[in-house]
Parts: C-alpha cells; structure tokens; sequence
C-alpha cells in the first residue's frame, strides 16, 4: 500500500541517536539543545523552544497569551483537534471560521465574520504549507497564533511561517516534513514569552534538566514559576530531528518535485480541482497534495485507489461538524465542500519514482472507466 503521508529516516538518524546512547544521555539534554539552536537558525528565529509535540506547543501558546476566561478565540474549522482542545482547555471558546476553497486557509474574509467583542485572538493554520495571508489578518490587530505545523519550510518574503505572527508552533511527528515521531516546538519575537515557555515546559520549575547549575548549596531545590504540564522533549527525539534538518532540503526538493508532476499531470483532468501554487513571495512546504472532484465521487475515487494499493484521506473532517464542540449549527460552506470532495494523496519523501507515476495513472484511470 502506498501511504498517503510517510517520512524517509535511515543510517544518519540511527548514528545520531547512537551517540546518545553512547552518551548514556537520552532524556532532555544537550542533544535537545543542540536542536533548538539549529533550527532556529535554520528558520531565522530569534528563539525556539522544543516540545514533545505540535499539540502541547498549542497548549503551551494559549497559556502565554494569557487570555481572560471565556474569550472567543477564531480558528479554522478545517483544522486538526488539537487546535480547538487547546483553545478549551485555556479556558476560551473556540469560534470556528470558514476557509478559502482554493487554498483551504483562513482569509480576512473567513474570519471577519466571526469576529466579536470577545475575541481575544486568531489562530492561523497554513494549510498544507500554503502560507496563510498573513498581513490581512493582522490587521484585526489581535494576537496571533500561526500553526506551521504543516509549514516547516514556508515562507512569507524573506520570513519563515510560524515567526510572523505573535507565537508560531510547529510539529515533528512521524509524517512531518521534518519527522521525529512525536515533536514539536514554540516560537516567539517576544523574548518573555520563550523564557516563560522554558520554564512551563517542564512543569512550571524556574531552572530544570540542562538549565539548572549548582548555584546555591542545595542545588537541588527549586522554585515554581507557575502550574503546567510536563512537555520537555528527549535527546532521542532531538537525535532524529538533527539528522532529518540535514535532511530537510533535498526531502523539501522532491516534496516540490512530485508536487510539480500533480499539477502538471492533473490539470488537464476536467473533474477535478487541483490545489494552488505558492504565490509571489510564497514558498510553499509541499506537506500534502489536497484535490478536490467536481463531481459526487470522491468517495468512489477514495476506495478505487485503496483498492489499488494507494491509500487516501482527508484532512480535515470539518471540528464545527463533530458535535462534541456545539457548532452543528454553524454553516461554513467552504469547510463543508472540503468534507464532501477534497482528499489529500499521497506525497512524501519515502514515495518512490514508480509510486508518483502509478498514483497519477491510477488516477486518470479512474477518469477514464467513469467517463468523467
Ligand atoms: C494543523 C495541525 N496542528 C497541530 C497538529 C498537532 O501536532 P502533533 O501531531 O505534533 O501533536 C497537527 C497534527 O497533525 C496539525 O495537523
């Protein structure tokens, strides 16, 4: 079977983590370290702080906003759970927005409408890796949250996504662009923030793991700061994750590659829709290959290509839908189109030549026997 996500890890990622061991250091420590600095570089970010995954850096993100109670927070119904459990669990309310049909990101537009007295914040999703229109909605003047989990490689100008808004978040799980299996980060301009972030991270003590010396007599005491989760990483994680930044760039070549051959080979096809490019002064992260049928039989073209050996999804069933957060009512059309014909194909680096060639025949194929 084809997977519709997938990483490419190997000898580098094993000689990394091999080095911990011989280290006998595998919790969070100078591998960790290491890690922050180079892909804040990487990025251009004045300070990361990494995480044990792209869901706690949203947790961690709404904790240092700080919002009072029950303020409304906008966000993308297209979006993955853990983007409105995070809003929840802060304490505010998550209001879900539509999204653009091309891009599937959040617009001035999308957002404007769902905007009141209590909204306190904005939270971006980019999208695949198709940078969201930053300075529209900056122009609410709210905080933002940019959620670049999909975005490791984006850019808006010479800026990378995840550091144009207030906090920008990022995740390393197992099919990221950069995978590490379960990881993620913060980041921030504002320098009180990231301090904050490493301390809360490992459960709100002011000075932890490689961060605390032998200041004081009893060094082993500490202080607490404030109450929160434990979320550190490990030096594990931040093994594979140093192998996969020295990765990241020929990963980032052949993500655009195959994504080129889609567009390329797709838009020729009448019934359906391919996904956009990245604009002017874009770059684009290539994380998934959303197309969307102009017809009722995305759900055949679903299990047709299972049946072949290529599995498909979609991300995202639309979270105003799920009843669990009492929006059913809502009507985001946008977001409920994306439910009934959008599905993400594959496109990841572990694909090989023969596997892109095979997902675009199968597919024109599938044209072909339904006389599309
Ligand atoms: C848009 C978005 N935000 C946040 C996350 C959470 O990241 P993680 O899986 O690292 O917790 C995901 C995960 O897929 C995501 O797609």
């Amino acid at each position: 079977m084809i997977s519709v996500f997938g990483s490419k890890v190997g000898e580098e990622e094993i000689a990394e983590i091999r080095t911990s061991i011989e280290n006998q250091w595998i919790g969070m420590g100078p591998k960790t370290k290491l890690f922050e600095s180079r892909f804040a570089e990487r990025l251009g970010l004045k300070s990361f702080v990494m995480l044990n995954s792209g869901s706690n850096s949203l947790h961690l993100a709404l904790k240092l906003l700080d919002l009072p109670n029950g303020s409304e927070v906008v966000l993308p119904s297209f979006t993955w759970i853990s983007c409105a459990s995070a809003i929840i669990q802060s304490g505010c309310k998550p209001v879900f927005c539509d999204v653009d049909l091309d891009t599937q990101n959040v617009t001035y537009q999308t957002i404007e409408p769902r905007i009141t007295e209590k909204t306190k914040a904005i939270m971006a999703v980019h999208y695949g890796g198709k940078p969201v229109k930053m300075e529209e909605i900056m122009a609410f003047g709210l905080p933002i949250i940019e959620d670049a989990a999909h975005a490791v490689d984006s850019k808006i100008g010479n800026k990378y996504c995840g550091s144009i808004g207030d906090i920008g978040i990022y995740s390393f799980d197992g099919v990221k662009n950069l995978a590490i299996g379960e990881a993620g980060g913060i980041t921030s301009g504002n320098e009180e923030y990231m301090e904050k972030a490493r301390k809360l991270r490992y459960c709100g003590i002011e000075k932890s793991g490689f961060e605390a010396s032998v200041t004081k007599n009893r060094w082993w005491e500490y202080n607490v700061v404030d109450f929160f989760m434990k979320m550190i990483p490990d030096d594990i994680s931040a093994s594979i994750g140093l192998a996969q930044l020295e990765k990241l760039d020929k990963n980032q070549i052949y993500r655009k590659h195959i994504w080129d051959l889609y567009q390329e080979e797709f838009s020729g096809l009448s019934w359906l829709d391919i996904p956009e490019n990245a604009g002017k002064e874009e770059q684009h992260s290539y994380f998934t290959y959303l197309i969307r049928l102009k017809n009722d039989k995305r759900d055949e073209l679903a299990k047709y290509l299972y049946d072949k050996g290529i599995y498909t999804t979609l991300r995202y069933q639309p979270l105003h839908m799920i009843p669990i957060y009492n929006s059913t009512d809502l009507k985001l059309k946008n977001s409920e189109i994306l439910n009934e014909v959008g599905l993400n194909i594959p496109l990841h680096p572990n694909m090989s030549k023969s596997d892109v060639e095979y997902v675009i025949e199968t597919i024109k194929e599938f044209g072909k026997e339904y006389k599309l």
